[in-house]
């Protein structure tokens, strides 16, 4: 099962940027092309997600989104986690699962009305709690939005990203207490925007929302992480990135 799935979104990269790999085993996790090329995505991501990052002049990347919003999946798995790959020393990625939905008080219990529908109320929840529950929760996202079915993907997802999590304690977090509160919360912090969000996915950048700072995260997360990034710029941002962002491939 889980080898299925690995396979399978290797094989949904490899086929829509090139292959096969042509580089040094040393150079394999250098950066998400040559990952994906050399079939070891995963093993890289694992790798990279445990390395200590210099927090404080880091991008702050903030996104309020929903669960089955398609431009939403759109740019997580098109923009956000090929960036965050790229560039999580100089990023901080913060996500939000709300979106349009709302929500009304009983007593001190939350219900929650989505603009998908109860499958996305269940997707934005699951993911909540996977966020809550993870220290590396943002493959795991990645892994159920890029998925076909996203509410169904999260078990598998989970157990494929972080096996320390019981997906047990992601659907008690889902029914009880935990999870109405931590939707609650992600209600006010959506309600609480400035500019009020008009869309998903509605993007700030070190605490900012601009249509101008938007419309760059759209068209390039990467480009926009590495020029507002303060500190010594990574190798990466130098690099001719092109090459997968253009959707090209160049037989090099
Ligand atoms: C791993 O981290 C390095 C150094 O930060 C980065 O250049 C590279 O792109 C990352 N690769 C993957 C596949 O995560
Ligand atoms: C999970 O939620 C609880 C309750 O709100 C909170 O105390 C805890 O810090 C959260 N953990 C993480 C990792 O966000």
């Amino acid at each position: 099962m889980k080898g299925v799935i690995v396979f399978t979104i290797v094989t949904i990269w490899s086929n829509v940027y090139c292959t096969p790999c042509s580089y040094s085993p040393s150079q394999w996790c250098a950066s998400l092309d040559s990952a994906i090329e050399c079939g070891v995505l995963k093993q890289c991501l694992e790798a990279n997600a445990t390395k200590p990052k210099s927090q404080d002049s880091s991008v702050q990347v903030d996104l309020y989104f929903e669960s089955l919003c398609p431009g939403c999946r759109e740019f997580l798995t098109t923009q956000l986690l090929p960036t965050w790959v790229m560039l999580n020393d100089i990023m901080t990625v913060n996500l939000v699962p709300f979106g349009n939905a709302q929500e009304t008080a009983k007593g001190k219990q939350y219900t929650f009305t989505c603009q998908h529908g109860e499958e996305e109320c269940l997707g934005n929840m699951i993911e909540t709690c996977i966020l809550n529950a993870s220290a590396n929760p943002f493959q795991i996202i990645y892994c159920m939005e890029a998925s076909s079915n996203v509410v169904k993907a999260g078990q598998a997802c989970v157990e494929l990203f972080d096996p320390t999590i019981k997906w047990d304690s992601i659907m008690s977090c889902v029914k009880g207490d935990l999870g109405n509160q931590l939707m609650h919360q992600n209600a006010l912090k959506t309600g609480a925007l400035k500019p009020p969000h008009q869309y998903v996915p509605w993007i700030v950048i070190n605490g900012e929302h601009t249509e101008d700072l938007q419309n760059k995260a759209m068209g390039s997360l990467f480009t926009l992480v590495c020029s507002m990034y303060k500190g010594k710029k990574p190798e990466a941002c130098g690099a001719a990135l092109t090459r997968y962002h253009r959707g090209y491939c160049h037989d090099d």
